[in-house]
């Protein structure tokens, strides 16, 4: 797609189209690694790297993150008793809209998606797309057989008309992996205690086919595109 300078650097979050136009004219812009003189410069947006005060961005029409997210951030643009998940990213990926993919409890760590894609975070979230999401969940008693059964046969949630069942199985003494299709509200928590046990961690692993990337450190993102993003969008 051809576009205005100025246009391409409001759409990847760069502020007004007035900022956008000071930051050409100020020699702050480069494209593909040429200074750019003009904001009304026609740019292909295909394979487009902007550099703006020296740091690359690459162009994205939409953007899709996986973020490692800490336990003790919230998952809000106006938290109340913790940071922000938006505070991890760079500002110009707040500028452009990017929203959470569903939400983790401030206490919850791991693979969290974000993106500026409406219909896609609408298709990851939506409960008739029933898309699974597999936790980590350390326990405050011993996790039985008769927990993973529980838990696999359907627990009664006071905000279900249906018991809600997961696919669990053990992992330690205290531990065990737990795959719901679902994202009601404290969703795991709820389960275990309905099951008489207790969560003291959680920990997402995965959501549809994509598992958190090993090299994604905790508190750091990254883009996700080329088989890790056809591996989010084909999810059911
Ligand atoms: N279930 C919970 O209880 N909390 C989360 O953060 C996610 C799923």
């Amino acid at each position: 797609m051809r576009l205005q300078l100025d246009k391409a650097l409001q759409a990847q979050g760069f502020g007004t189209r007035k900022a956008c136009r000071l930051l050409v004219n100020r020699g702050a812009v480069n494209v593909n690694g040429v200074l750019a003189d003009s904001p009304d410069a026609a740019v292909e947006s295909d394979g487009l790297v902007l550099t703006v005060e020296g740091v690359d961005w690459p162009f994205h029409e939409r953007l899709y993150l996986a973020l490692h997210k800490p336990a003790g951030v919230e998952c809000s643009h106006t938290p109340t008793h913790h940071p922000s998940v938006f505070s991890l990213l760079p500002a110009p990926f707040v500028t452009r809209g990017v929203q959470c993919v569903g939400r983790l409890d401030a206490d919850t760590s791991g693979l969290l998606l974000l993106s500026d894609d409406g219909a896609f975070i609408q298709r990851l979230t939506s409960p008739k797309h029933k898309v699974p999401k597999t936790y980590l969940v350390t326990c405050a008693e011993p996790v039985t057989q008769a927990l993973v059964e529980r838990l696999s046969g359907g627990v009664q949630l006071n905000d279900a008309p249906e018991p809600v069942a997961g696919q669990g199985e053990r992992v330690s003494e205290r531990a065990l992996r737990l795959t719901i299709h679902e994202g009601k509200y404290h969703q795991v928590k709820r389960m275990v205690a309905a099951a008489g046990n207790h969560v003291v961690a959680l920990h997402r692993e995965r959501v549809g086919a994509l598992e958190l990337p090993a090299a994604l450190t905790t508190g750091t993102w990254q883009v996700l595109d080329g088989p890790a993003l056809a591996l989010v969008k084909a999810t059911p």
